[in-house]
């Protein structure tokens, strides 16, 4: 038996309806495994905690989770009661940066069953490797003056650590899928750290001979994404820029309610953290009818992170195919709700144990 502990943040807003229907569906894949033992534990840590206790999450709340082997998150903010950047910072920001979670992951790809805004979307099938700790989002930098005066300096910093850390995993993920990784650059108007990410990017590409590459301009690649995103397979960017590109990555795949994202610790010192992109929607919070893809999509990717890459393509399969059949929640067309599409989903994995 495989063991996995998993500490659950359903958080606010949708988090807390997309969160319990994926569980259900994770144990059904538990079910048709056979071997795998998923333990939860749930932590009630979102806006409504802050609002009892002044703080998004108790102070040894870290500690706490850097014992589990996962952490499933649903999503955080409820801007009644607390200020976004409060929320977000005193909770998924913290745990991003002080559990060294270095990669961000997002997959996009043609889902059946779902309208791309693309006239041609081609089966796409891509994920972008994002840089998840430094780049253009650092806090070195300042502001002097007032008025006409007033100055404001933002740095970007790229390690040589950090961008080859985000190189080698996109380059290992290739590997394992179609062989071609994509950098996204901007070496002719960016002309320190852009240059410097090209010559990390041919330096460690020469470990890997049998992966093809390519470099495009961040402004073109974001253009290719639309009209044709079936080319790539892989592409590694900086933060900003893989920001920039799973916005887009996300749109073209029809709804924002079924793109997931993992945050990835690489040095194997604290756990990663799973969720969706997405957040807690409050427009549509109660009433049923949130997409639970993302969130199983997220756990997919979990399924993924553990070794059990097979289980999580029979899940991803099995999604797709309830989709096609037209069982799928209003943002995508459908008239199903949050817990019918889950259902759904676990009978027909259940028929596959
Ligand atoms: P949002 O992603 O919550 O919602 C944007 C739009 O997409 C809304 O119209 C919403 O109804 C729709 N939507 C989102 N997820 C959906 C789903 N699963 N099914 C169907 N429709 C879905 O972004 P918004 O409105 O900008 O932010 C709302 C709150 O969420 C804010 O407090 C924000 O700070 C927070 N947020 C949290 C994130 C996280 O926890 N990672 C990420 C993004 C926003
Ligand atoms: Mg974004």
């Amino acid at each position: 038996m495989k063991n996995y502990e998993i500490a659950v943040i359903a958080g606010d807003g949708i988090g807390k309806e997309v969160v319990p229907a994926s569980l259900k569906v994770l144990e059904a894949v538990a079910e048709i495994h056979g071997g795998l033992n998923f333990k939860y534990k749930e932590f009630p840590w979102s806006s409504e905690y802050y609002v009892e206790h002044g703080k998004m999450m108790p102070d040894d709340g870290l500690d706490i989770l850097q014992n589990f082997d996962a952490i499933f998150l649903g999503a955080i903010g409820n801007p009644d009661l607390v200020p976004d950047h409060v929320s977000l910072w005193g909770l998924l920001i913290k745990i991003r940066r002080e559990f060294e979670q270095q990669i961000n992951i997002r997959p996009a790809k043609y889902f059946k069953g779902l309208r791309s805004p693309l006239v041609n979307p081609n089966d796409f099938d891509l994920i972008v490797v994002r840089e998840n700790s430094e780049g253009e989002y650092s806090e070195v930098g300042g502001k002097i003056h007032k008025g006409e005066e007033e100055i404001a300096i933002q740095n970007a910093v790229f390690t040589r650590k950090g961008t080859e850390r985000a190189m080698r995993y996109a380059f290992e993920l290739a590997k394992k899928r179609r062989g071609h990784l994509s950098s996204a650059t901007k070496s002719n108007g960016i002309v320190h750290s852009m240059p410097f990410w090209d010559s990390v990017f041919n330096e460690v590409k020469k470990d890997y001979p049998e992966v093809k590459t390519a470099s495009y301009h961040i402004d073109a690649l974001s253009a290719f994404f639309v009209t044709r995103p079936q080319e790539f397979d892989v592409i590694v960017a900086s933060n900003l820029f893989g920001d920039i590109l799973t916005d887009i990555s996300g749109a073209i795949m029809g709804s924002i309610g079924i793109a997931p994202a993992a945050n990835i610790n690489l040095n194997g010192k604290y756990p990663s953290m799973f969720e969706p992109v997405h957040g807690s929607a409050p427009d549509i919070f109660g009433k049923g009818i949130a997409n639970p893809i993302g969130q199983i999509w997220t756990a997919k990717m979990m399924l993924d992170h553990f070794g059990e890459q097979e289980l999580g393509q029979k899940l991803l399969e099995t999604v797709e195919e309830v989709t096609k059949d037209g069982i799928k929640t209003g943002d995508i067309g459908g008239s199903f709700t949050t817990v019918e599409v889950a259902d759904e989903i676990c009978n027909r994995l259940k028929k596959l144990a």
